[in-house]
């Protein structure tokens, strides 16, 4: 019964109704055995590895990584003599016939496992974009949909000894059903894009956690912790030795337990992020993780971190990988982004238009970068489509469970630049409450447009009043005066205006330039006109009384197959203030100058 109820309930608050298995959590505080690597790999167009030549699912599709048993047998696909790509990685970018590909790769890896007695093995995705098929010695394991969000599925009592093989159906065309849509300004970068791992834990093993401060509070750290296995019900003890923690609690018999400790954290800063090393230890599994405390609440216009108002000095970034292109995934990669960032002088980024990889998340707890989450409602989604909310709802879902409990996350953005409309306006407004019933310890936002209401006697203004922003916390908002809209003197004389008293965070403005390309500010694509574009554009945004935070498009160049611009664009946008290989355009440095000016507000 309880389980049915949970049903409605989650429908109610729309929430994910999908049954699908949340992946598993905190990997890298786990034993895991990497798949990283090279896995052998079949381009697919026509999915003939799936379908027969009815188009309906054949029995020995390519899953089967069969062999002929005798000469005579036809079997007409061999994983073994077959090219291979790099896991994980995007395969545009991996091979120059696969740049513009759309459509089915097949993955295979082969690997010994010895089990281990009393231990279970689960096969872990960071993400494949677009849609995921796997298979196990020939077993449908199960699918995910979404190009961003980790899954995984158990396989304990399922590998051999010798020669497993674990195949992957990955299709990234995009659909006009799909989350995001066909039409995106950035590159469909397909393939398994993230790590992939078998992960080992105990029978019954620590499955989930929150480790948090309470709403509202700077000296109670609350929670709970699921455990998952044939044990459910024990004592686990939330441990965090630096901040004079130690606490035990005692799960129920669906294996969970709640818990509220008195404790006086450093809170964690961008200045200054303090990370603890947290234990949650049941008596048959311990994990380890390590979390920053701090609160993040609005008041009236004002953005408030632990209590005091902020300043958000942003900067808007794709994953796209730094001196490489294709899809970013690594530490480094982090790395390299996010100390771009803090030399511009940020203290947070706005990581468009999907949740990044974990790496990035992780090393904005540890650089001191608050962070703006995002999912990939963008555009023109089908705001009808029962099936699509269902997929939106469940990426939100996803990425809100994989970094619940990182310091750095302080808003969630349920869309980017969607067009008002009713449909449109309860689809978001479902995830904005789902953000609220989920994590009501952030900020709920999304980037969303403005529209003129320029008069004789009032001037050039600009209004935000999109419905949309009576749902949400902090308001965003992308403009792009004195690029897509007028020159750049036309911020010059404009005013903006908001139907709410919320705090607003410009979330995007900019425009394009070729590093190294010179001439008149009034050149397009001139490193100038974007220095000019910039400097009118920090003029009017100082004007805005509301305004709490900038995250200028963008921090690097980033491909688009929109961008056909050829020896200026060649399918890169180039409104990064740096360009793929690092170089600072001239632009960087009015928002470096203006970020000086606006530290410690
Ligand atoms: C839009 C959109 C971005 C896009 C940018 C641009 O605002 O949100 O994804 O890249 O404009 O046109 O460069």
């Amino acid at each position: 019964m309880r389980f049915s109820v949970s049903i409605l309930a989650l429908a109610m608050a729309g929430l994910p109704l999908c049954a699908q298995p949340p992946a598993m959590f905190n990997v890298a505080a786990r034993h895991t055995i990497s798949l990283n690597g090279k896995w052998k790999t079949i381009v697919d167009p026509y999915e003939n590895g799936y379908y027969d030549f009815r188009m309906q699912p054949s029995k020995n599709g390519y899953f089967r990584d069969a062999k002929p048993a005798s000469p005579s047998e036809l079997i007409e696909y061999d994983f073994d003599t077959a090219g291979q790509l790099d896991v994980p990685g995007d395969w545009n970018s991996q091979r120059e016939n696969l740049f513009f590909y759309e459509g089915t790769i097949w993955y295979r890896k082969v690997f010994d496992y010895a089990a281990k007695a009393g231990t279970r093995a689960h096969l872990y995705f960071g993400a494949a974009n677009y849609e995921a098929i796997v298979y196990l010695n020939g077993e449908k394991l199960g699918s995910h949909v979404g190009g961003f969000t980790p899954f995984s599925f158990e396989v304990t009592g399922k590998l051999k000894e010798k020669g497993n093989s674990v195949v992957v159906k990955v299709d990234n065309r995009r659909k006009l059903d799909a989350v995001p849509t066909v039409n995106t300004d950035w590159w469909n970068y397909g393939g398994l894009t993230r790590d992939v791992a078998l992960v080992e834990v105990p029978a019954t093993y620590v499955s989930d956690y929150l480790v948090q401060l309470k709403k509202g509070t700077q000296d109670t750290i609350a929670g709970w912790v699921q455990l998952d296995g044939g044990q459910l019900n024990q004592a686990v003890t939330i441990r965090i030795p630096e901040a004079n923690v130690s606490a035990t609690v005692r799960t129920n018999a669906q294996g969970r337990a709640e818990f509220s400790i008195a404790a006086k954290p450093v809170l964690w800063t961008p200045e200054s992020p303090k990370l603890y090393d947290v234990t949650v230890a049941a008596e048959s599994d311990s994990v380890k993780d390590q979390i920053g405390f701090r609160t993040i609440e609005v008041k009236g216009t004002d953005i408030l971190l632990n209590g005091k108002s902020v300043f958000l000095r942003g900067v808007s970034i794709h994953e796209e990988a730094p001196y490489r292109g294709g899809r970013a995934f690594s530490p480094a990669d982090a790395r390299t982004l996010l100390t771009w960032a803090k030399e511009m002088g940020c203290n947070f980024v706005r990581l468009a238009h999907y949740p990044h990889n974990e790496n990035m998340i992780r090393e904005a707890d540890r650089l001191g970068l608050m962070v703006w989450s995002e999912t990939p409602v963008y555009w023109t989604i089908q705001w009808e489509n029962a099936e699509t909310f269902a997929n939106a709802s469940r990426q939100l879902a996803e990425n809100m469970a994989r970094d619940k409990n990182r310091a750095a996350i302080v808003l969630w953005s349920v869309a980017n630049e969607t067009p008002v409309g009713p449909a449109r306006n309860e689809f978001l407004g479902k995830l904005a409450r789902q953000v609220k019933a989920t994590d009501p310890t952030r900020l709920v936002t999304a980037a969303m447009l403005h529209h003129g209401d320029s008069t004789p006697s009032n001037g050039q203004v600009d209004v935000i009043d999109d419905p949309l922003g009576v749902e949400l916390d902090v308001l965003g908002c992308n403009e792009y005066i004195g690029w897509y809209d007028g020159l750049p003197d036309k911020a010059d004389g404009m005013t903006w205006k908001s139907s709410y008293e919320k705090p607003l965070i410009m979330s995007e403005f900019g425009g394009g330039a070729l590093y190294g390309m010179h001439g008149d500010k009034m050149a397009r694509f001139t490193e100038e006109y974007q220095e000019n574009l910039f400097q009118h554009q920090l003029g009017m945004l100082n004007k805005i009384p509301f305004l709490r935070g900038t995250t200028p498009w963008v921090l690097m160049d980033f491909r688009s197959p929109r961008r056909a611009l050829t020896n200026i664009q060649d399918y890169f946008n180039r409104k990064g203030l740096v360009d793929l290989r690092g170089n600072k355009k001239k632009a960087f440095f009015v928002m470096q100058d203006f970020y000086r000016g606006k530290a410690g507000m």
